[in-house]
């Protein structure tokens, strides 16, 4: 069944309850934290009910119908328009007959997972100004469930819970204020560890100083935050992170740009958490400024920069770290998916992390202690000399770069990045796409940070510095390539790969068939078999899905869902190299064997619509054209200017040079779209533009 987004319609029924917990006996209250806990760390067989399905974040699905025998049966039971051309990255949900979806801008929907009939969807209203502080485009990469409640993170900083069956607003909580003096957004998923929820935030590459911050899932009241970079001030916070403060504060200079531009470190993806040991870790972002002369006067470690950090899950107090890349200023993030697992290392069981941040190696670390266990590239680099005897890393000084360009391997874009990671405790190997780049890093001579904009400090390559970089960039050009990759974490080595066309390839999921299935740049969801990388089944899907599957059973039959919608970072990266392929608008697509639905063709010059132009009315201008659109174009051209007789979102450059004489001069009128003369000034129907204008910048992919 085809279903739409029915935004408009729909979020009449999201009406605001305030911050309210049901009064409920204290006896009844444990028995569903219990059975909530239950849910979360081994949800039923035939559930995926956290973005990792469980609190290993293994993407790892016990569930069997579906095997290397049949899985060339697989076909499409329904799929969802999602009505955008954003890319998706979300791992959706599911429980109980239900998916839990949710796209750019938080707008989130539950389907009935039988039949992809919509059951609720609630739209935020997240603040379109933070489109500008989205790096990689105002994505979520997922959502979490507890009990009868969603609950989401905003790209403008709340958390709110939803009521799972009807999309009621339970509580809504800012996670940082709007007058914070730094560019926060969230475009990591919440994650619920117990009874609290655990959320992190982007914007490194503008100017953050990152946190991770817990909230009652009852309440949203928040419960313990943990700063990731010493205060500007040289003051305790009097928040969870003073235990560390000290410690952190001796790895940066008393000079340098972190006090304005706050450091980073921020967690905008992965946040994991083992319930025995009682421990959250936080995967950290870069530093910012990138160029760590700017940042820190080219001094220290600049904690916690890079770095994986273990808190105590009930009061965020600092428990133990390793940073991956010490001093970083390569734009590395260790955000990446960790993932626990219990190995066999050198003869002993080891309660591990694994982690394949964007640094190109692949880490396994003693989950309770922090100790490293060991560390291998996956791909070409060149930025590491090896490890000395506490698993510290020995930065090559051939890529600490000044003015003069250094080519460095990894590139910014990672060797994995956010992509989500799976691992099978069948086959011992962990699955993840990577992409082995270089870039070319140099410093910017009198660079000077930018409010709000991407701030690393590199650049000034005229004169020498221009042909030495024209030289190694070309030397980069040549290492590009990408893989599926196999992991052995406990031989650390490549068990096998599968090459594929370009950057981008999506998340991963595994299941106890021994079936991985990923997204690729082929446009293709693929079926490998987990052993060997055989390509078993694949599917064309019309555009590259990034984000990671889910699988779930319901009435006996198992079902495979993904949403397939290009975008985000890497895609950025392409398009930068000029690689951009038709493609249809993002969709949830959902599988099962014997499905038997078709996927309307794709157009023959089907390709995103036309880049909008740039937005250059105010907020006032915008919100009069939208008031003044419901009432007169909506009828025809849809609500929120989605579908209708023409998609006004995807108006070509010629259309908005003639948009004036096509609404108030008839120029369509036999096509039947007569002037509105009578009823608009010009000035209104000016308004209506920049409202089409911003609704274009909106949903397109940029
Ligand atoms: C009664 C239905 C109706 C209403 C109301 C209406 N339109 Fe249209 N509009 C049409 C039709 C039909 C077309 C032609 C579609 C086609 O290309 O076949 C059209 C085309 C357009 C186009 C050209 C699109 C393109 O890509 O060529 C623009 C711009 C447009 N309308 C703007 C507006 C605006 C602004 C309003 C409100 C002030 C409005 N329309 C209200 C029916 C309507």
């Amino acid at each position: 069944m085809k279903t739409r987004l029915k935004t408009a319609l729909l979020t009449g029924l999201a009406f605001t309850l305030a911050s309210c917990t049901t009064a409920s006996s204290e006896n009844a209250a444990l028995t569903a934290a219990a059975s909530n806990q239950d849910q979360l760390a081994s949800p039923a067989a035939g559930e995926w009910t956290s973005d990792g399905r469980d609190y290993t974040a293994q993407r790892y699905s016990p569930l069997t119908q579906i095997n290397a025998g049949n899985v060339d049966q697989l076909g499409l039971a329904w799929y969802a328009d999602l009505d955008t051309y954003r890319g998706v990255e979300a791992t959706p949900l599911y429980a109980d007959g239900v998916i839990y979806n949710t796209l750019s801008w938080n707008i989130t929907t539950a389907y009935d997972a039988r039949t992809g009939e919509v059951l609720w969807t609630y739209d935020p209203k997240t603040m379109r100004e933070f489109g500008r502080y989205a790096c990689c485009e105002p994505v979520s990469r997922g959502l979490a469930m507890h009990g009868n409640k969603i609950i989401i993170a905003t790209l403008d900083g709340r958390l709110i819970a939803l009521d799972k069956d009807t999309g009621t607003e339970l509580w809504s909580t800012r996670t940082f204020e709007l007058d914070s003096g730094y560019a926060y957004s969230i475009t990591g998923a919440p994650r619920v560890f117990g009874d609290k929820v655990v959320v992190g935030q982007s914007g490194g590459d503008l100017g953050v100083r990152g946190f991770a911050s817990a909230y009652d899932v009852e309440t949203g009241e928040q419960v313990w935050k943990f700063f990731l970079t010493p205060n500007p001030d040289d003051m305790p916070d009097g928040e969870a992170s003073d235990s560390a403060l000290d410690m952190m504060r001796a790895t940066w200079s008393d000079e340098g740009m972190w006090r304005e531009l706050g450091g980073g470190a921020n967690p905008w993806d992965a946040i994991a958490y083992d319930p025995d040991l009682n421990l959250v870790y936080v995967g950290t972002g870069n530093s910012v400024p990138h160029a760590r002369f700017y940042r820190s006067n080219d001094e220290g470690d600049n904690l916690f920069v890079c770095s994986i950090v273990a808190l105590d899950a009930d009061s965020g107090e600092y428990r133990w770290h390793y940073q991956m890349n010490p001093g970083e200023e390569w734009d590395w993030t260790c955000t990446a998916s960790m993932i626990s697992a219990d190995l066999k290392i050198d003869g002993e069981m080891r309660q591990v992390l694994m982690q394949a941040p964007k640094n190109g190696f692949f880490y396994v670390l003693d989950r309770a202690t922090g100790e490293f266990i060991s560390a291998e590239a996956h791909v070409y680099q060149n930025w590491n000399e090896g490890f000395d005897a506490n698993g510290r890393p020995i930065t090559s000084e051939a890529v600490r770069y000044d003015e003069t360009p250094k080519l460095v391997a990894p590139g910014p874009g990672g060797a994995h990045n956010w992509f989500p990671m799976a691992f099978s405790p069948r086959t011992g190997l962990a699955y993840f796409p990577a992409y082995q780049s270089a870039f070319v890093y140099a410093r910017q001579p009198g660079w000077e940070p930018q409010p709000y904009r991407s701030n690393s400090g590199w650049g000034g390559y005229t004169g020498e510095a221009g042909r030495i970089r024209g030289e190694l960039m070309a030397q980069a050009n040549e290492m590009e390539a990408t893989w599926l990759a196999a992991w052995d974490p406990v031989r650390q080595e490549m068990a096998w790969k599968v090459e594929l066309p370009r950057h981008g390839n999506g998340g991963v999921m595994v299941t106890a068939s021994d079936l991985v299935f990923e997204g690729t740049t082929k446009q293709t969801f693929t079926a490998f078999d987990a052993r060997n990388g055989n390509v078993l089944w694949e599917y064309p899907t019309q555009s590259a899905p990034v984000a990671g599957a889910i699988t779930y059973e319901l009435d006996g039959e198992q079902y495979i869902a993904v949403n397939a919608g290009w975008g985000g970072g890497a895609a950025q990266i392409e398009r930068g190299a000029g690689i951009e392929m038709p493609r249809a608008p993002a969709r949830l697509l959902v599988f099962k064997l014997g499905g038997t639905l078709e996927l309307p063709p794709l157009a023959e010059d089907a390709s995103a619509p036309p880049e909008p132009p740039r937005l250059t009315a105010t907020e006032e201008v915008v919100a009069q054209g939208r008031e003044l659109y419901h009432q007169i174009c909506s009828v025809c051209h849809g609500q929120n200017a989605m579908g209708g007789v023409a998609d006004l979102r995807h108006l070509d450059r010629e259309t908005h040079e003639k948009f004036n004489q096509i609404v108030l001069e008839g120029l369509y009128l036999e096509k039947g779209m007569a002037s509105f003369s009578d009823l608009l000034t010009p000035e209104e129907a000016e308004a209506i533009h920049h409202y089409l204008i911003a609704r274009a910048n909106e949903d397109w992919g940029r």
